[in-house]
C-alpha cells in the first residue's frame, strides 16, 4: 500500500512526527511525504526535521513543492498544481492530509478530483467561525474525505451533524498528545528557561498569529493595551510568528516591546520578543510558565495536557475540550477581560492543573490511525 502524506506548515510537522514510527511497524505500508513549502523559514520548518535543535529528526520529505507565501487563492492554487503532478506520477492508494492549513485543503482537493481516497487527521474540529480561514479548510476537507480521523467525541458529533456517514468516521484521539508525551523527557530537559534567565512560574508566555488579531491595528492595539497592564505584574515572553513580526513593523509597534531580557530575572515590566522556538524549547517554556496567552489552536491543547493555565485571546475555540476538561479560558480581545483573567491566575483563584484529559488523548493516536488504515487497505 502506497501512501502520500502532505505537510506544509508548522503544526503539520508536529502532527506528522508520531505517524512516521507508527507506519514503520507495518511492512506492507510505504509512506512518502510531500512538503508544500507553505512554511519555509528555518525556525518555522527545517528546525522540526532536525533532532539536536529540539525538533523531531523527521526524514527529509520525498518531495518539496516550494510554494512559499502568497494570497490564499494563489497559495492554494500553487500547491494544487504542483501536487497534482506528483499524484499523477506516484499513483498513491491513499493521500493523508493533516489539520486545517491551506496545504491541507489544496492537497485534499487534488486527491478528490483525481479520485484518490483521502484520509484527514483532525477531522470534525470546528470553531463555527467562518471568518477563520482554517474553518473553511476544515469543513471542505472533511466533506471531501473518505476516512475521517476525529480527535474527540465532540468532533465526531460535529461530523455527524454535517451529514458525514458514520462508517467513514473514526474517533482516534488527538495526535498532538502522542508528540507531547513521547517528547516529555526532552521537554523537561530544555534549558530555554535558564538561557532566558527566567524563574519558573514567574513569567507568562504569549503566542499570537491569527489574522483576526494581528492584521487589524485596532484589535492588535487592544491586545497590546492588555499586555502593557499584565507586564506590570509579570514578565511576558513572546516567541513571535513571522506574520506577527511583519505586522509589528507595519503598524510601527516596536516601541512597546523589548528584545532583550532585563538583567534581573525576577523583575516584571517587560514584553520580550524572541524568535520562534523549536518544539521542545517552546513546550519547555510553556511547562514552567505561570500561564500562557495564545490565539493558537494547538497551544490550547498542549497547555491543557501540561496543566498550565491558558487564556485564549479569541471569542471562540475549535478545542472545546480544553475548556470542558482542561485549563483553557476564552478571554476575547477586550483588554479589561484579559487583564482580569490574568489577575485571577496570578492571585491563584483561577483553576489550574489538568482536570481530566479527553478520551484517547493518551499518546496512542498514531497507532490507532495506522491500524485502521491497514484494515482499510485489506477491505
Ligand atoms: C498558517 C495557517 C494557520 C496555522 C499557522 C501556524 C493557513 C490558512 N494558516 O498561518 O492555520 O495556525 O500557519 O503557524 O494555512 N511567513 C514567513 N516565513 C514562513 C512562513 C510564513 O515569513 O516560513 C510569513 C509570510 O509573510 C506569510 C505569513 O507569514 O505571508 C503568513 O504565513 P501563512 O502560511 O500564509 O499563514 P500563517 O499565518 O503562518
Amino acid at each position: 500500500m502506497k501512501i502520500i502524506t502532505v505537510i506544509g506548515a508548522r503544526p503539520n510537522f508536529v502532527k506528522l512526527a508520531p505517524l512516521i514510527p507508527a507506519v514503520k511497524k507495518y511492512s506492507s505500508i510505504k509512506m512518502k511525504t510531500v512538503h508544500t513549502g507553505q512554511h519555509y523559514d528555518y525556525n518555522m520548518s527545517k528546525i522540526f526535521f532536525e533532532s539536536a535543535s529540539g525538533g523531531f529528526d523527521l526524514p527529509k520529505p520525498d518531495f518539496y513543492l516550494k510554494v512559499g507565501s502568497d494570497s490564499h487563492a494563489r497559495q492554494t492554487g500553487r500547491v494544487m498544481m504542483a501536487f497534482e503532478k506528483i499524484v499523477l506520477a506516484e499513483k498513491p492508494d491513499l493521500i493523508i492530509v493533516i489539520g486545517d492549513v491551506n496545504s491541507t485543503l489544496a492537497a485534499g482537493l487534488v486527491a478528490a478530483k483525481l479520485h484518490i481516497p483521502l484520509a484527514h487527521i483532525e477531522a470534525g474540529v470546528r470553531s463555527f467561525d467562518r471568518t477563520m480561514p482554517e474553518e473553511i479548510n476544515r469543513v471542505v476537507t472533511d466533506s471531501l474525505s473518505d476516512i475521517l480521523f476525529a480527535p474527540s467525541n465532540h468532533a465526531v458529533a460535529n461530523l455527524l451533524k454535517e451529514g458525514i456517514p458514520r462508517r467513514k468516521i473514526f474517533m482516534v484521539g488527538n495526535i498532538m498528545m502522542d508528540t507531547l508525551f513521547s517528547n516529555l523527557n526532552r521537554i523537561n530537559k530544555s534549558t530555554t528557561v535558564q538561557q532566558l534567565k527566567l524563574i519558573p512560574r514567574k513569567y507568562a508566555v504569549l503566542t499570537l498569529h491569527r489574522p483576526s488579531n494581528v492584521d487589524n491595528k485596532i484589535i492588535f492595539m487592544r491586545i497590546v493595551k492588555a499586555l502593557n497592564q499584565i507586564k506590570k505584574r509579570i514578565n511576558i515572553i513572546w516567541p513571535v510568528h513571522p506574520r506577527t513580526h511583519q505586522q509589528i513593523s507595519r503598524f510601527k509597534m516596536e516601541r512597546f516591546f523589548s528584545s532583550a531580557l532585563s538583567a534581573n530575572p525576577s523583575s516584571s515590566g517587560a514584553i520580550t520578543l524572541i524568535k520562534p522556538l523549536s518544539y521542545t524549547d517552546c513546550l519547555g517554556l510553556f511547562k514552567q510558565a505561570a500561564f500562557v496567552l495564545t490565539d493558537s489552536g494547538g497551544v490550547q491543547t498542549e497547555t491543557t495536557a501540561l496543566g498550565v493555565p491558558c487564556l485564549t485571546i479569541r471569542p471562540n475555540t475549535e478545542w472545546i475540550e480544553t475548556i470542558s476538561h482542561g485549563t483553557n479560558r476564552l478571554v476575547g480581545t477586550n483588554p479589561q477581560r484579559i487583564v482580569k483573567e490574568a489577575g485571577r491566575i496570578l492571585a491563584r483563584s483561577a483553576r489550574a492543573g489538568r482536570i481530566k484529559l479527553p478520551k484517547y488523548w493518551d499518546g496512542c493516536t498514531a497507532q490507532r490511525i495506522v491500524k485502521i488504515i491497514h484494515h482499510w487497505s485489506r477491505r
